[in-house]
């Protein structure tokens, strides 16, 4: 075989899934069917723009940048620390570029995540405010600088991660082509015998598979691991099992199944293995190896259905009841009728103003005080100066709220 088809991503799917493979993919399916499920629209749709900021934290964390969750709202508030200007421009990129692929789901618009167009427009917003600084590549003696939204073409972007060596990259929009070809959810003409298509348990399975294939490929210079889960995000949405955003895939492949450090080093561990060729006459009939894909594929569900089962507990209506409700008590500043407030906001998605005095039980001026607590706390907002509140989460509220949602 020529050393650089990109037939060598092969086997890029899983055909005769066996195992525990069936089982996860059916549990992910119901369990993502469920979250969210029993919140009030408007709630929902605020969750998940806390469940952003924690993908964006997660996946930065995996390369090695840390911004944290008030630094990464500041960031998207426009502020730019000078210690951490780069770190806070990439954090509101990353964190746009998935809000702008939430609300394309939303609107029914989600492109086919694995299209080359796509996945080269996640890659250039991403890096669309980012510095000549982040920019530059520091690989070998030359240094030279990324042009976002494209591939690697030339040899001085050629990479190298831990021991694998990916196509070289003048090779590289090919293996794109052949990757859409293979991971297409949508398949246009001519692809339709080879891409995964519209069955909801494959889209499932392909979506492990995809990424990482798609890392092993490593089309760009720099950026391929936010891109990937990017990426991956947008499959998720796709194969029906995002719950409007209130899950993604970052904290699972920082955090890993198992306890600690040991959880952290998995995703680099089972991707690493999955880079493995073909381990002799049983193991599939493709370049790489079947076994260890599987392997990866088993690892990546487990941990979305961990994600999707954990924030389901989370986002639980009675459990964030009395969360907020403890929020209230040991919070300075709330008086204990702001709590009706928030309960109200919690269930009904959001109230007039005016209902204030009704809800707290409180006389208009007190009730108006206490209301004003809340939007001053940030817990309560509206779109307009005058116009109905709804619940919002900054970071402040995370430790009560939603303990241990962040390292
Ligand atoms: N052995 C491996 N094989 C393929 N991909 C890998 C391997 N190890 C790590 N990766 C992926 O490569 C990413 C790092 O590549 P990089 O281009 O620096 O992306 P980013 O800058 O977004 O972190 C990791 O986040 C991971 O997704
Ligand atoms: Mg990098």
């Amino acid at each position: 075989m020529n050393v650089e088809s990109p037939t060598q991503i092969e086997p890029a799917r899983i055909d005769a899934p066996a195992g525990d493979l069936p089982d996860l993919v059916a549990e992910i399916a119901a369990k993502a069917e469920g979250l969210g499920r029993a919140l009030h629209p408007q709630t929902a749709l605020h969750l998940a723009s806390l469940v952003r900021l924690m993908n964006t934290y997660y996946s930065n964390l995996i390369e090695g940048h840390r911004t944290r969750p008030r630094d990464i709202e500041r960031a998207l508030a426009g502020e730019r620390d000078d210690d951490q200007r780069d770190l806070m421009a990439e954090a509101a990129a990353h964190y746009r570029v998935q809000e702008a692929i939430d609300r394309a789901a939303v609107d029914g618009e989600l492109p086919d995540p694995a299209d080359p167009n796509f996945i080269l427009r996640l890659h250039r917003d991403f890096y669309a405010d980012a510095s000549i600084d982040m920019l530059t590549g520091r690989g070998g003696e030359r240094s030279f600088v990324m042009t976002p939204g494209e591939w690697r073409s030339r040899a001085e972007h050629d990479v190298q991660i831990g021991r694998h060596i990916p196509p070289s990259s003048a090779r590289v929009a090919d293996f794109m082509s052949y990757f859409f070809s293979r991971f297409a959810f949508e398949p246009k003409d001519g692809m339709r015998m080879t891409a995964v298509g519209a069955g909801k348990a494959k889209r499932i399975l392909a979506l492990a598979t995809a990424h990482h294939r798609f890392n092993w490929i490593h089309p760009f210079p720099d950026g391929n691991g936010r891109v990937s889960r990017l990426m991956s995000h947008a499959m998720a949405l796709k194969a029906g099992i995002g719950a409007h955003g209130l899950w993604s895939v970052s904290r699972g492949l920082a955090r890993g199944l198992g306890p600690g450090d040991a959880g952290r080093t998995e995703y680099r561990k089972y991707m690493a293995a999955a880079d493995a060729p073909r381990q002799g006459d049983r193991d599939g009939r493709g370049n790489l190896s079947e076994a260890h894909l599987v392997g990866f594929a088993e690892w990546f569900l487990k941990v979305c259905l961990d994600q999707i089962s954990y924030m389901s507990s989370l986002f639980e209506l009675d459990t964030l009841s009395k969360r907020i409700e403890r929020h209230v008590l040991i919070t300075d500043g709330l008086s204990p009728e702001s709590n009706w407030l928030l309960q109200e906001a919690l269930i009904r998605g959001e109230f007039e103003r005016g209902a204030a005095p009704r809800l707290t039980g409180l006389p208009e001026r007190s009730a108006r005080r206490v209301l004003k607590e809340l939007t001053d706390a940030g817990l309560l907002a509206s779109d307009t100066p005058k116009g109905p509140v709804s619940l919002r989460f900054p970071s402040d509220t995370q430790d009560t709220l939603f303990p241990k949602l962040f390292a």
